[in-house]
């Protein structure tokens, strides 16, 4: 497949960390390291693919164009667990590219073997904390599109704290999207969809594209965390919310408040 030789060719130096509003959001701890077995296979595809497809964490600026080696719309991906979906995604839209942020070292193993496995030249990955990366390394208005499918759901009530869809990373996440482009969020868990469906209505650079939650998308693959929602009998909600068209001077009007 063709890359660039290393992923590292996207890693733009003379831009550090944004002085912006969204770069002082509260940092959430969404994930546990969990060990998990990595099998020998996620090994091997893991330590072959991230050298090609691979982005080190670093508190610089990603240049998508030298990254993917050319200029189209980029779909981030937050928690891509086995990157079945990803995968999947990526093989139907060669004209997107698509950068999946994950921390578990098996499901990355898991997603190089698939990006090897069909050829997919539009696929990059990031092993490592997303809000990190969307805070010190996602360029302002660089999105065409996000998705967060299936979120940690964090059913208790005192680690609610530890979801990730909060009002402060919603207005990063937003501060990334290009005006029109969209966030498309999915979850089995009722009472995170619901706090989800508020979150995102009450980010004022986001408009609902339908009432309430969407259908769901042809273009979201079920993925094995949605199967096994439903096998234990949940409901499953999409919302798919787009940045505003005339939002940057709205953004601008925030930036100068809180500067
Ligand atoms: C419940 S799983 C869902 C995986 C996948 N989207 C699916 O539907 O099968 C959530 C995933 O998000 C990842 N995750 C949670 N917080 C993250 C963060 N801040 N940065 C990167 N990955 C994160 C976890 O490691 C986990 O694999």
């Amino acid at each position: 497949m063709t890359v660039p030789d290393s992923a590292q060719a996207g890693l733009n130096a003379d831009t550090g960390m944004g002085t912006d509003a969204a770069a002082r959001a509260g940092h959430i701890r969404s994930f546990v390291r969990r060990q998990g077995r990595v099998s020998n296979a996620q090994q091997r595809y893991h330590q072959e693919m991230m050298a090609k497809i691979g982005v080190p964490y670093a508190a610089a600026r990603l240049d998508f164009d030298a990254l993917f080696g050319r200029v189209a719309p980029r779909i981030l991906e937050i928690g891509f667990g086995m990157g079945e979906t990803s995968a999947v995604i990526a093989a139907l839209h060669p004209e997107n590219d698509y950068l999946g942020i994950e921390v578990h070292t098996p499901g990355v193993g898991s997603l190089c073997k698939l990006v090897a496995e069909k050829c997919l030249h539009n696929q990059r990955i990031i092993q490592h904390d997303a809000v990190e990366v969307l805070r010190d390394m996602l360029m302002p208005g660089s999105l065409a599109g996000a998705h967060i499918f299936f979120p940690d759901p964090w059913p208790k009530m005192r680690h609610h704290k530890r979801r990730l869809l909060q009002a402060p990373f919603v207005a990063l996440l937003t501060s990334r999207l290009q005006p029109g482009g969209y966030l498309h969020c999915a979850t089995d868990w009722e009472d995170y969809a619901q706090q989800m469906l508020a979150v995102l209505s009450a980010e004022t650079l986001l408009e609902n594209t339908v009432s309430g939650y969407a259908p769901r998308p042809e273009q979201r693959p079920q993925t094995k965390f949605e199967q096994r929602g439903r096998r234990l009998g949940h409901g499953v909600w999409d919302l798919v919310f787009r940045r505003r068209l005339d939002s940057l001077q709205a953004e601008d009007d925030r930036q100068n408040e809180l500067a």
